[in-house]
């Protein structure tokens, strides 16, 4: 027996192999091939992708080729039955990176087989749908979460702690924006991008941010967008989303937040994309600037299209180490190793007898837990339905959530 066989073992599998499956899961997948998964309370753990599933399976075997001596060869399987044909393979927990209006599906078919699931930003577009994977991840006693890797952002986190420990005293409004190069919308998602809005895709991100980091019940929603430029004036495929959230806290106080977004930015940008963040409290302001964070680059002929002037080395880089090792890091596949650590927990970090306990103890973790998001989902479906509305020519619908159900005025 070699040593790699007595090792626990701890097998992943994928649905969806585009731009965030080679951006974070490919060089986190890589790497802990090399150099295994540790901790005291599982040990020397071997995490390992053995099956891929994905629509046209072409993205998949061009990994299977480039990643050879990398990672082992794994299954891939295409078309409408390969889920259920990635999930024969009996993977510990499998991740959906598929695009936002298909998750549900595979996250429910990995659910029902009793398998962990990782599903990407935003979780799912409807409260039915949240409630629905929550009720089969509790009964069928696996972990369902979900990807927000802003909130591994050393910034953030910093900012979550000012708040934490009342450095900082209630926030009264926000402003944040994210804005995506047009690129994005008219070749990376072409496939996929009729019917769909930049807000679900980005602002997510923000949304998540302000409910984790200031708690506090969402009221309402408001939304509007601008088109013409991805799809027609009058369509439901949008360029850019302006979005505001009213939240109420145990206080009885008030605060609105502003999320604007787009995916129409020029491509000659000096950055991958547009980030700001702006809060202000009771007692101070918090101003963060994730694009311009202090380095400036210039390049004959590469910068600003092939390289940006302003580089995020925080989210996923590529490195050469002090010690001469190549690397790919940062907070992007941080989360996803983070989530392997969680299943490690859970699957070989102690007695079977004591497994729903582990189960409990990573499921109070709420930054990630999918039972924690219903709140984000409540924005989004939000957001969906007033951008649904003004696509038939109803604008300027107000969305009100009760902590059980939207209702549209
Ligand atoms: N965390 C982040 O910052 C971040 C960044 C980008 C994307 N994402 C999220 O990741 C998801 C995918 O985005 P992307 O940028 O990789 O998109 P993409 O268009 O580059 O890739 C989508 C992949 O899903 C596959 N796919 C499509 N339909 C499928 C189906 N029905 N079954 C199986 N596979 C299917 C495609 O073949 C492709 O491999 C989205 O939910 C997006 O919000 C997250």
């Amino acid at each position: 027996m070699n040593s790699q066989s007595v090792r626990p073992q701890v097998r992943a599998g994928m649905v969806g192999m585009g731009m965030i499956f080679d951006e974070t899961y490919r060089p986190f997948f890589e790497s802990v091939h090399e150099k295994g998964l540790y901790d005291r309370r599982f040990g020397d753990v071997d995490v390992t992708m053995v099956a891929v599933a994905t629509k046209t399976g072409q993205r998949a075997d061009r990994y299977l080729a480039q990643s050879a001596g990398k990672v082992p060869a794994f299954h891939s399987f295409r078309g409408d039955d390969a889920v259920s044909q990635m999930l024969a393979e009996k993977p510990t927990f499998a991740c959906v990176a598929t695009p936002d209006d298909r998750h549900f599906d595979a996250s429910k078919a990995i659910l029902e087989a009793g398998v962990h699931l990782l599903v990407e930003k935003p979780s799912v577009l409807s409260l039915a749908e949240i409630d629905e994977l929550n009720g089969i991840a509790e009964r069928n006693g696996v972990l369902a979460r979900v990807v927000y890797h802003k909130l591994l952002d050393p910034d953030h986190k910093k900012l979550r702690t000012l708040v934490y420990d009342d450095v900082l005293k209630h926030v009264n409004n926000g402003y944040c924006s994210l804005l995506e190069p047009r690129q994005i919308s008219g070749s990376q998602f072409s496939e996929w991008i009729t019917g769909r809005n930049p807000g679900t895709y980005v602002a997510v991100h923000y949304i998540k941010l302000i409910d984790f980091t200031f708690g506090g019940r969402l009221k309402t929603v408001t939304c509007t967008g601008q088109r013409g430029l991805v799809g027609a004036k009058d369509g439901n495929t949008w360029d850019s989303v302006q979005l505001r959230l009213i939240y109420e806290y145990s206080s009885g106080r008030e605060a609105a937040f502003d999320i604007h977004t787009s995916w129409v930015t020029p491509d000659n940008f000096p950055g991958y994309v547009e980030q700001e963040v702006q809060f202000r409290f009771d007692n101070g302001n918090w101003n963060g600037h994730s694009r311009k964070r202090g380095v400036e680059l210039t390049v004959e002929n590469l910068t600003p299209l092939k390289m940006k002037n302003t580089i995020n080395n925080h989210y996923n880089g590529s490195f050469v180490e002090p010690w001469g090792e190549r690397s790919q890091r940062g907070y992007g596949i941080e989360v996803i190793e983070r989530f392997a650590r969680e299943i490690a927990i859970v699957e070989h970090g102690g007695s079977n007898s004591e497994r729903s306990q582990r189960l409990s103890e990573i499921r109070k973790l709420d930054y990630a837990d999918l039972s924690a998001d219903r709140q984000v989902v409540a924005a989004v479906e939000a957001m969906e339905l007033i951008l649904a509305e003004q696509a038939k020519g109803n604008p300027d619908r107000v969305a009100r959530y009760d902590g059980k159900k939207i209702t549209l005025h």
